[in-house]
């Protein structure tokens, strides 16, 4: 693949060099080992507001907010390869992701399609199972936008802040699934 091949990461953590960032970082590197050039976006330190539900981006074709999510969306819409990075609060994301996933609605379903998305969720509970209605939601929105999404890599156990740092297991496999995205490119 060649490099000007763009993968973003995403990381919708509020803990700076937490165990979200760790994780998105670990799959773009591997997908870097592979050629693609990859950035890193931290959604905490952007100001993307929640959306109003107003419905007047249906109208005039983009959210009548002028914030960050503007040149977000053209980032994303540059970048082949999309890492979505949350930790899981309350069995659902964290709110600075789900404040940006709800902006989604105002941005062209062009962007969407066929984009490959690999999904990165750690969590404190030591079971999967507690990211499930997390995943279950990314899948049915990834279907409902018609993208492709390639792998989710799920870090349980992980409330220590170097807890997914501190796993070669988990580092191993988000190396592999960021080339593997990479190599689809
Ligand atoms: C407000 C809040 C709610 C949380 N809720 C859950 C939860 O429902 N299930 C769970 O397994 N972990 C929960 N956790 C733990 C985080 O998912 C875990 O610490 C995660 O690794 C944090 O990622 P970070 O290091 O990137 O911030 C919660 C943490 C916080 C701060």
């Amino acid at each position: 693949m060649r490099r000007e091949h763009r993968v973003i990461g995403i990381s919708g953590s509020p803990r700076s060099n937490g165990n979200t960032e760790t994780l998105v970082n670990e799959i773009l590197a591997g997908a870097n080992e592979a050629g693609a050039s990859t950035s890193l976006v931290v959604l905490h330190d952007l100001d993307i507001r929640p959306c109003k539900g107003c419905f007047a981006c249906s109208k005039v074709g983009k959210c009548i907010q002028d914030d960050d999510m503007n040149e977000l969306a053209a980032t994303m819409q540059q970048s082949l390869g999309w890492v979505l990075g949350t930790p899981i609060y309350w069995w659902g994301p964290s709110a600075q992701f789900k404040a940006f996933l709800d902006r989604w609605v105002s941005i062209s379903r062009a962007i969407f399609r066929n984009r490959k998305v690999v999904l990165a969720i750690p969590m404190g509970g030591g079971s999967e199972r507690y990211a499930r209605h997390t995943v279950a939601m990314f899948e049915d929105v990834f279907s409902y936008l018609n993208m492709d999404h390639l792998a989710t890599v799920l870090a349980p156990g992980s409330d220590d802040r170097s807890a997914v740092s501190s796993s070669s297991s988990i580092l191993a496999k988000a190396r592999q699934v960021g080339k593997e995205l990479a190599e689809k490119l």
